[in-house]
Formats: C-alpha cells, sequence, structure tokens
C-alpha cells in the first residue's frame, strides 16, 4: 500500500550535517508513491550534492530563485502552486528563525513565503541551538503560524554532544507526513487499545502464551493517532515498535499477564473509545513455581487454571450514556475457527457492547493482511481483504462516525 500516492511534495533541504538523511527521506517518500521535487539552499549543498538529489528523486534540483529553464522565471511560484506540501529536512535554526520573521531571501524560503500549501519543518540541530531562546521564539511563532513541526528527538548529535535538536529519522518522518494527510475525525477524543498476547507464567522460565503478533492492534493505535485521537496503548509481550511515538500523541504500558493487562486498562479508563483487540488469556495458573519446575521422571505436572478477568466485559459495565451514545464506545475483537458471524454477534451481546470486529485471516498467524467483518444492532459487513494498516484506517473512520 502507497500512503502517499499522488501527493507532491516539495522537499527542502537547508544547511546541517542531516542533510546526508534527506537522500533516505526522498527515497522513502517516493516509495510511498510520492512524487518528490527537491529544493537546496546554498549551505544544503555543502552536505549532499544536487546531482545524489536529482538521481533519488528522478526530477531536476532547484537551487537558486534566478532560474531561467522556468517559463516565466519564477520558480517559487510554480513549485508552490502544485505542491501538496512543503517538507523541509532538515531545517535549521537559521532556516526556522528566517521562516518565522517570513524573510525570503532565497529560493526555498521565497518558496515557504509564496505558497499555498502545508509546511512541515523537521528541525536539527545542535541542542545550544535548539535551547536558545531565539529558536523558542522561532517555534513559537512558526507554530502560531500552522506551520509544522516534525521532532526534533533526543539523542547523540554529529558534534559529540547528547541532547535534542537530532532530526527525526527518515521513516519517523514518512509516517508523520502520511499522518498529516489523513484525515482527523478523531482531533480531541482519547482512544485506549489492548493488543497483542497475554503470558501465563507456569514457573520463571515457562509460560501459556498463544501466537497473536499484536499487528492488528499496533495498526490500529497508529490509525487513531493518524486520525487526531491521543492513544494509549496497553500492550502484551510482543517487539513491535510504538506507531508514531514522536508525534507525543501515544503512550504504551507495557504488561506481561492477562491480570497485569486488567490493571492496565482500569487505570485507563478515562477514553471515549476501547479497542480489546488482545488475544487475552481466559486462564492463568492458580500457583506460578517460583522456582523452575524439575522433571520427575516420567510424571507430568498437575497445573490448576484460574479464570482471568474479562478485560472487555469489565470495561462495558463501565459504560455510560453521553449525548445519547455509550461512553466509551467499545470495540471488541473475535476469532473463531467455526461460524464466526453467528458466534462474533453472540459475544457483542453477552458482554454488552455495541461493536464486534470479526477476524476472517488469513490463518498464517502475523500476516500483514487481513479480513474483517463487522458486526453491529444493523447487521455485519464484510470489509475487503486488505493490509492491517489499511483495515485499521477504515475502522477508525467507521467507528469515528458512530461517536
Ligand atoms: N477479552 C478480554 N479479556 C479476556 C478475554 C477476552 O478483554 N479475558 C476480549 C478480547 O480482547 C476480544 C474479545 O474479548 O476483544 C473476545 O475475546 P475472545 O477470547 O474471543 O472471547 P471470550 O469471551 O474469551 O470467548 P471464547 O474464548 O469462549 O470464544
Amino acid at each position: 500500500m502507497q500512503s502517499l500516492l499522488n501527493k507532491k511534495i516539495v522537499l527542502g533541504i537547508s544547511g546541517g550535517i542531516a542533510a546526508y538523511k534527506s537522500a533516505e527521506l526522498a527515497r522513502l517518500l517516493i516509495q510511498e508513491g510520492a512524487s518528490v521535487q527537491v529544493v537546496m539552499t546554498e549551505a544544503a549543498q555543502q552536505f549532499v550534492t544536487p546531482v545524489t538529489m536529482q538521481a533519488l528523486s528522478g526530477n531536476p534540483v532547484f537551487t537558486s530563485q534566478w532560474d531561467s529553464s522556468v517559463a516565466n522565471n519564477m520558480a517559487h511560484i510554480e513549485l508552490s502552486r502544485s505542491a501538496d506540501a512543503i517538507l523541509i529536512a532538515p531545517a535549521s535554526a537559521d532556516l526556522m528563525a528566517k521562516l518565522s520573521l517570513g524573510l525570503a531571501d532565497d529560493l526555498l524560503t521565497t518558496l515557504c513565503l509564496a505558497r499555498d500549501c502545508s509546511l512541515l519543518l523537521a528541525p536539527a540541530m545542535n541542542k545550544q541551538m535548539w535551547e536558545h531562546a531565539a529558536t523558542h521564539r522561532s517555534v513559537a511563532r512558526l507554530t502560531q503560524d500552522s506551520v509544522a513541526l516534525l521532532g526534533p528527538a533526543s539523542g547523540a548529535q554529529a558534534c559529540g554532544e547528547v541532547g535534542m535538536g537530532r532530526m527525526l529519522e527518515p521513516a519517523e518522518i514518512t509516517e508523520q507526513l502520511i499522518a498529516f494527510f489523513q484525515k482527523k475525525p478523531l482531533a480531541g477524543k482519547k482512544v485506549l487499545i489492548t493488543a497483542g498476547p497475554t503470558f501465563e507464567a507456569i514457573d520463571p522460565v515457562r509460560g501459556i502464551t498463544n501466537r497473536s503478533s499484536g499487528k492488528m492492534g499496533f495498526a490500529i493505535a497508529r490509525a487513531a493517532v493518524e486520525a487526531g485521537a491521543q492513544v494509549h496503548l496497553v500492550a502484551g509481550p510482543c517487539d513491535l515498535e510504538t506507531p508514531l511515538e514522536a508525534t507525543g500523541k501515544i503512550s504504551r504500558t507495557n504488561v506481561i499477564s492477562a491480570k497485569e493487562m486488567h490493571a492496565a486498562t482500569m487505570n485507563s479508563i478515562d477514553c471515549d473509545v476501547f479497542f480489546a483487540v488482545a488475544a487475552v488469556a481466559d486462564w492463568g495458573i492458580a500457583k506460578p513455581s517460583k522456582e523452575k519446575i524439575k522433571r520427575q521422571g516420567k510424571q507430568s505436572p498437575n497445573l490448576e487454571f484460574i479464570a482471568n478477568p474479562d478485560i472487555l466485559l469489565d470495561m462495558a459495565k463501565i459504560v455510560r450514556t453521553k449525548a445519547g451514545k455509550p461512553h466509551p464506545y467499545c470495540v471488541g475483537f473475535a476469532a473463531e475457527s467455526t461460524d464466526l458471524a453467528n458466534h462474533a454477534n453472540e459475544k457483542r451481546k453477552r458482554k454488552g457492547i455495541p461493536m464486534v470486529v470479526g477476524n476472517i485471516g488469513p490463518d498464517t498467524f502475523g500476516s500483514d493482511l487481513n479480513q474483517l467483518l463487522i458486526i453491529d444492532e444493523s447487521g455485519s459487513k464484510k470489509m475487503a481483504k486488505a493490509e492491517k494498516l489499511q483495515l485499521a484506517r477504515q475502522l477508525i473512520q467507521l467507528v469515528a462516525k458512530k461517536i
């Protein structure tokens, strides 16, 4: 799936060592389907050459406002007229100061001032420059002017120091640009999601778990952030990275057992939508051994099970009506081996929730593809097989309409 298909992006590069990452960024944007037009400042060309950027973007690179090859000799107007967004990465402290004051003394700054599209900046600078009061003033003015800032991040810097000011990685910038273009029906809403498997300890080294990869829950988390929500993700043991972490719009609690997942979820009940995507173990071990259970000849251990709390059911019990609608709006998931529609609808009624999403498959755990069956009070509807992120986006738009 190409999430930037048909998007025209002007990729501005200003002078900073992070400019070497812009080559990778251009490649990722193109991979997502965008057409990329690169504009470089004079300083940027000290770090990376226009030839490199031309080869990667497949388009001639603009470096001067005095380019006579543009029909009316007004490259700044031409470029901003056709763009969906201008993305500047890296955006140096100097460039941000100029933009915040509306200065336009080269092609890139002139282009920004003459634009009719969104402007996004990925700042990159040494930590003292980022912390300087002058940069704070630039950030405040730019934010006031509706310029979106992607990052910066904290970490090791080219100058040898460690701190705020590092440019986000190209993959993070790409993810945030994709998110920027998504519709925002959940702006101002809080979304809580359980995802992944749980692990029930038998002893310190063994346990019972399941084959849930967490991918669907994490895709829903990403789609919810993209849609403007503040998201809290309660994740069972899985090695997936928190999506869109650099936006500051998502927090995560890692848990192991169903009981821990229950406690973490109940701590975050103040939400507008709850997606119970986790494959929660229905039973835990009554008394897990503190020491590793030793083999005793051919005798197998007698494990006593105890029922785990039903997180979704408990959440549904505290649902209140707000403006005539259930609050939070609870969405359950169901994976069944037979008669999905009936079992899932029965689950919806038993748990007292408005919507259950049935997992049609594919059967391969951890797959990036899925097919879903949406079941609510009005009946059931099959969604076309697609990538989990695409399905998650469709589901988020659907749920947003319900609330
Ligand atoms: N669920 C939950 N807590 C549990 C068990 C399930 O929150 N202890 C949630 C799951 O996250 C999912 C939904 O309930 O959204 C359905 O889970 P499932 O295990 O299929 O349902 P059960 O109620 O356990 O029914 P059964 O296993 O008998 O099909």
